[in-house]
């Protein structure tokens, strides 16, 4: 039997994925499945830096411009990803720049890119992404060219850059391996603290939700709703399951079914947990190449992680 759409089980919360103008314009299977069954979409790329500035005052709106179109014309929202990050940064934007240099086109960036889309349907941005250590000896924050540059103050400039820019829209800070308690989740814990002592505006935080098969942590629920209780939104942002295998065992398949079904649960228990967003659509087209890791085959099958998907919504 079919599934229901995921977007209208997962009511009132948002079911997304990451969203890919090339196959969204490229394959109707794919583009099928973005009609039908999302709520809310985040641009795999097409707002990092390396595509939407990719030069000195040089800003190419289009190919996220185009998946936004899109997203009104399916009635869902959009995630904005992301501002603060070690990656995907533009060439022209590296260590010949000044501290005072950086803070000035930061703020230029955020400005002009949320008020680009300030009359769409972005949701929420993710303002900082992936800056907590994965090492925690030295400091709290990864050494990235931003943290280099102008230290651990970037965060709240960025946040409240992006709060000026643009009040009505929920401003999340987002990491990976974070979702379960430990050292990670406890430095990112006291970051937020922090930053809601000093009154820097943010409204939720991403968990990415990156597992391989059987690695949900236990801890998942507990992990948000005490960040829920911080009085902020959570989200999960950028949920898959990699089997690291290209033709899984039913067993391979069942367990991964079940990893959905517990991270989706874990929302679904937390009130402020808003939004379920996998990093992708289809196996083919996922960021990990050649492997089963998401929601829907690379013909658009809906598998036994679907199901599980639809079944922890509905038992929500
Ligand atoms: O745009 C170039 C293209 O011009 C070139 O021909 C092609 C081949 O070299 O590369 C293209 O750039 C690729 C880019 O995606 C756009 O497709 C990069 O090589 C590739 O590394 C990049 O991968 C992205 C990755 O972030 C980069 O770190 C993935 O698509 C994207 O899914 C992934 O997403 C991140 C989230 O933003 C943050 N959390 C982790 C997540 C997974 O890494």
């Amino acid at each position: 039997t079919a599934l229901p759409p995921i977007r209208s089980v997962a009511q009132p919360r948002f079911f997304g994925a990451a969203l890919n103008s090339t196959f969204l314009f490229n394959d109707p299977i794919y583009t099928k499945l973005a009609e039908t069954q999302f709520s809310i979409f985040t641009p795999e790329n097409e707002m990092k830096w390396e595509v939407i500035h990719p030069f000195p005052n040089v800003y190419n709106f289009t190919p996220a411009d185009e998946l936004v179109k899109f997203s009104h014309t399916v009635n869902a929202r959009m995630r904005g990803h992301n501002f603060v990050w070690g990656s995907q940064l533009a060439p022209w934007v590296n260590d010949s720049l000044t501290a005072t240099e950086m803070d000035i086109i930061l703020k230029e960036h955020i400005t002009t890119i949320m008020d680009h889309y300030k009359k769409d349907n972005i949701y929420a941005w993710d303002i900082v992404n992936e800056i907590v250590s994965d090492t925690l000896n030295v400091s709290t924050f990864k050494q990235i060219l931003w943290t280099q540059k102008l230290g651990e103050e970037v965060v709240a400039k960025a946040f409240t850059y992006a709060r000026a820019a643009n009040p009505s829209v929920k401003l999340y800070i987002n990491d990976y391996s974070i979702e379960g308690l430990g050292p990670k989740s406890d430095a990112l814990f006291g970051i937020v603290q922090g930053m809601m002592k000093d009154k820097i505006p943010i409204d939720g935080v991403g968990f990415q939700c990156h597992f391989g098969l059987g690695q949900v942590p236990a801890t998942l629920q507990q992990n948000l709703q005490r960040f829920a209780d911080l009085g902020l939104d959570v989200a999960i942002t950028e949920l898959d399951i990699n089997t690291g295998s290209t033709s899984p065992t039913d067993a391979m398949f069942a367990q991964q079914a079940q990893d959905y079904l517990s991270v989706v649960s874990a929302c679904a228990a937390v009130k402020r947990c808003v939004s379920v967003t996998t990093w992708g659509i289809m196996d083919n087209h996922s960021w990990i190449v050649g492997k089963d890791v998401l929601p829907w085959t690379g013909t658009g099958e809906a598998k036994p992680a679907a199901t599980a998907i639809v079944q922890a919504f509905e038992a929500a």
